[in-house]
């Protein structure tokens, strides 16, 4: 297994352009699923996720054309199977968003479930329940949920919880539904929006995206369609405290600002100079310490739960004490272990991170956990004394492109290693 070698106190100066949103990549695949024809894909991040995502979407038959910018075609219509096999779905959980969309289209699914993961059992009863609403027929024997349906019909669903890949997959299935499907709680992050936005170009009738209360009025067919994947916010935040933890100054392109404010505003509590633009992000620390940030982790527009281990990272050596506490996932502080391994002062209790910032850590061998945990080990080792070594580095290899390049572009001294 790949480990990463950082070399720590390197200053931080430089720009860099932010790939394509995963989180919105991965339902987008799915989605051309609802297609009567080729769908073409573009701005699509080079990850493990979309590489499996493509793996599943093939066995189904459905045939995919990839060209050298990974823009992606992808067309439904030589589909032969409706199954989404356990060992493709335990090595990704978003593979439960081929489900809403083979109710929906084939009237038939069979998909794993996806079983639980480090961050928290992470159940998919929301989606389940919702296709029940909708008419689907669903049992759930052998680790499977097999689900069928002759035409789904449209509903009222109440989601429990604000889930985002919930939001997602009923919608998709709604769109091609008999009737009207209203989502209440539904889940606001702009990678539903952009799902949304790709849905309605295909011909889809939805309103409310991006608030609590989505409104699809299904339609009968659904075209294939060229669509441009937005930015990733969570590698934007990510590069961002990349800067703000060694004092540095980054430069982001080709993101969307817009789509952080509760990171920016916190980044500016820190002690960051921030300048933004349409498509492009600045951080200037000028050289200080970063001032520690209480932070507390919810649904989207509040800050996210996938910013909230590089936080825990850019607390550890800030000025001062904070409260980090994590309130979407159950399990989501494995990070904190191996930053105490590091030399970072953080006393737990539940689901709160009590941290008190130390002025330096030190190298040490470190192992990654999950792929936000990943980046905030990195982000330590691009400020501890010394050599630090990120091991199972695969979990980085999910969620960020290309991550060691990018920042030798903002000047880290990282490298990858075959263990
Ligand atoms: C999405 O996961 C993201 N993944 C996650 O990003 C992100 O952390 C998460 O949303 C929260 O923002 C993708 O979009 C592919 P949820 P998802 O359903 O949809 C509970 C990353 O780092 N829940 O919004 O799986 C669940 O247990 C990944 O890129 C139910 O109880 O998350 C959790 O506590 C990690 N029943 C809460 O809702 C359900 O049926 C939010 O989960 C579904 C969810």
């Amino acid at each position: 297994m790949d480990k990463l070698i950082i070399t720590g106190g390197a200053p931080i100066n430089g720009e860099i352009r932010i790939s394509g949103a995963k989180n919105a990549a991965l339902p987008i695949l799915a989605a051309t699923l609802l297609a009567e024809g080729p769908m073409k894909v573009s701005n699509v991040p080079h990850l493990q996720d979309i590489t499996t995502t493509m793996e599943l979407l093939g066995e189904m038959g459905v045939h995919l054309v990839v060209d050298e910018k990974l823009n992606i075609e992808s067309d439904p219509r030589s589909i032969k199977s409706f199954y989404a096999p356990y060992n493709l779905v335990k090595t990704m959980r978003a593979s439960i968003l081929v489900l809403g969309p083979l109710v929906a289209k084939y009237g038939r699914a069979e998909v794993s479930l996806p079983g639980g993961c480090a961050i928290g059992s992470r159940p998919v009863n929301l989606h389940v329940d919702g296709l029940k609403q909708m008419g689907a027929e669903i049992d759930i024997e052998n680790g499977y949920i097999k689900a069928k349906a002759k035409r789904l019909k449209g509903a009222k669903l109440i989601m429990d919880v604000v889930s985002v890949t919930g939001t997602e997959n009923l919608m998709m299935a709604a769109a091609l539904a008999k009737g009207t499907t209203l989502i209440e709680n539904a889940a606001r992050e702009p990678e539903v929006v952009d799902l949304a936005k790709c849905l309605i170009k295909m011909g889809a009738k939805i309103h409310g995206a991006g608030t609590s209360t989505i409104a699809i009025e299904g339609v009968d067919q659904l075209k294939g369609i060229e669509y441009e994947v937005l930015p990733d916010r969570i590698e934007t935040g990510t590069y961002l405290v990349a800067g703000a933890i060694s004092g540095g100054r980054v430069k982001l392109k080709d993101t969307r600002p817009d789509m952080l404010d509760a990171v920016i505003v916190k980044l500016q509590e820190a002690g960051a100079i921030i300048e933004t633009g349409d498509d492009w992000v600045s951080l200037d620390m000028q050289g200080n310490r970063p001032r520690a940030v209480d932070i507390h982790t919810a649904p989207y527009p509040a800050f996210p739960t996938d910013m909230q281990a590089q936080f825990c990272a850019l607390n550890a050596i800030a000025e001062g004490s904070s409260v980090i506490r994590e309130t979407v996932f159950e399990n989501r502080f494995m990070h904190i272990n191996e930053l105490q391994r590091l030399g970072a002062n953080v006393r737990m209790e539940g689901n709160n991170a009590f941290i008190r910032g130390v002025s330096k850590l030190k190298a040490a061998p470190v192992m990654a956990t999950d792929l936000r945990a990943s980046a905030s080990l990195v982000l330590a080792g691009m400020v501890a004394h010394g050599d630090t070594e990120v091991q199972r580095i695969y979990h980085i290899d999910r969620g960020y492109e290309r991550i060691e390049e990018k920042l030798q572009q903002l000047g880290a001294i990282i490298r990858r290693v075959a263990d």
